[in-house]
């Protein structure tokens, strides 16, 4: 049994004052293909938010957390890809190798991931949703051993557990999905944990401009510090004339949209360069629509791409970020921008809200 964050409702209208709470769950042991993760610290991503407001469904109660770090407990029969003691971030895209995205050798679009099979439940025996199937603002949770993915344990749980979501989908939105490469002028929509990640992985991925626009100032001189080499206030300025202004008139060869919204999307759409890509890692909610002139869709050309995830492989990308972290040219700790208890997710999401932090971890 481990405390943990649940929302407490069992409809789509949770009350603001008391949405999520601590609760005493039950976490059965591991069986067979699973594992049990002793969490050591879980982010607080945008998506947990989204959980607790309706938008990714009803299967209240939900089990928030998904961005996790830890060290496997145990063990169910047949397991061999992790033991206990290992070191492992939490992923929500366990590769098999087995489905048809997988045969066609596009394993970072794996169909048959899957999480564990037995569920985690309140002590009346009301079974819990984890988010993204993975559930970590808990001292333990049950996952499928291939969400488990071994990295080096000298990088420390904080910074690690952040390569499980936000920051290796805004890292991967850049260099997986828009595949910037070098000389390329980048423009990022959204500079939250996943939006300043894509900025940290286009300066890395050889991106010689790189265009960080936000409405929140504060973002705007963060992202500057962590390498965009230009900045835009959405809030004041036209943004996709400010794009196109800074890359000779025609627009960023890659815009990534890290807001998730149609007003922010039709930015990237015009700010980028003719036969440009447009990469969405912002999620949308389901009453969102877009219109846009079929005529424009075309005559733009292009690609108009979204991310899953940063299009990531974890066994290949989460030792290989965790590696440029150690070495110093991945500032994973500059994500971090508080640690918290597991009682404060709730002012975690405030803060979220009024933009005032990247990330807030959670330290179990
Ligand atoms: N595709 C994926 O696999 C994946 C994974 C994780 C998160 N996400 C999604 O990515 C999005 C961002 O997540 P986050 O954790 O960085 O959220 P966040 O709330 O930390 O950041 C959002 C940022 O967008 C900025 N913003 C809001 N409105 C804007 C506007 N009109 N123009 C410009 N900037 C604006 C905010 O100021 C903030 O800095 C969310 O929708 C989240 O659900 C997607
Ligand atoms: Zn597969
Ligand atoms: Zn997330």
């Amino acid at each position: 049994m481990a405390p943990t964050i649940t929302a407490n409702s069992s409809g789509r209208e949770i009350p603001n004052s008391a949405p999520v709470s601590v609760e005493t769950i039950v976490v059965p042991d591991p069986g067979p293909g699973e594992a049990l993760v002793k969490v050591e610290a879980c982010g607080v991503c945008h998506t947990d938010l989204h959980y607790r407001e309706g938008g990714i469904g009803d299967d209240f109660p939900f089990l928030l957390g998904h961005e996790a770090a830890g060290r496997v407990e145990a063990v169910g029969e047949g397991v061999t890809c992790v033991e206990p003691g290992d070191f492992v971030i939490l992923n929500w895209r366990a590769v098999y190798g087995t489905c048809r995205a997988c045969a066609k050798g596009k394993p970072w679009y794996c169909f048959a991931t899957h999480n564990a099979a037995q569920r985690m439940t309140l002590l009346d025996g009301t079974p819990l949703t984890p988010a993204l199937g993975i559930g970590p603002f808990a001292e333990k949770t049950l996952v499928a051993a291939g969400q488990c993915t071994k990295v080096d344990p000298a990088a420390p749980a904080t910074a690690a557990g952040l390569l499980g979501c936000g920051v290796m989908a805004g890292f991967g939105a850049a260099v997986n999905t828009g595949a910037v490469g070098r000389g390329d002028s980048v423009a990022v929509i959204g500079c939250g944990g996943v939006g300043m990640a894509a900025v940290v992985g286009a300066r890395l991925a050889g991106a010689t401009k790189v265009i960080a626009v936000d409405v929140d100032p504060s973002k705007l001189e963060r992202a500057a510090r962590m390498g965009a080499t230009h900045t835009v206030d959405g809030s004041t300025a036209d943004v996709v004339a400010a794009v196109r202004e800074l890359t000779g008139g025609f627009g960023a060869d890659v815009v990534v949209e890290a807001v998730g919204r149609p007003e922010t999307y039709e930015q990237a759409f015009y700010a980028r360069d003719l036969a440009g890509t447009v990469v969405l890692v912002g999620v949308p909610t389901p009453e969102m629509k877009l219109e846009l002139p079929l005529l424009d869709v075309f005559g733009r050309g292009g690609a108009l791409k979204s991310s899953w995830y940063g299009d990531c492989l974890p066994s290949r990308d989460f030792p290989a970020l965790i590696d440029l972290y150690l070495g110093g040219r991945f500032d994973l700790d500059a994500f971090v921008s508080e640690t918290i208890g597991l009682g404060d997710v709730e002012k975690a999401f405030e803060k979220m809200h009024r933009g005032e932090v990247l990330r807030s971890v959670v330290v179990l």
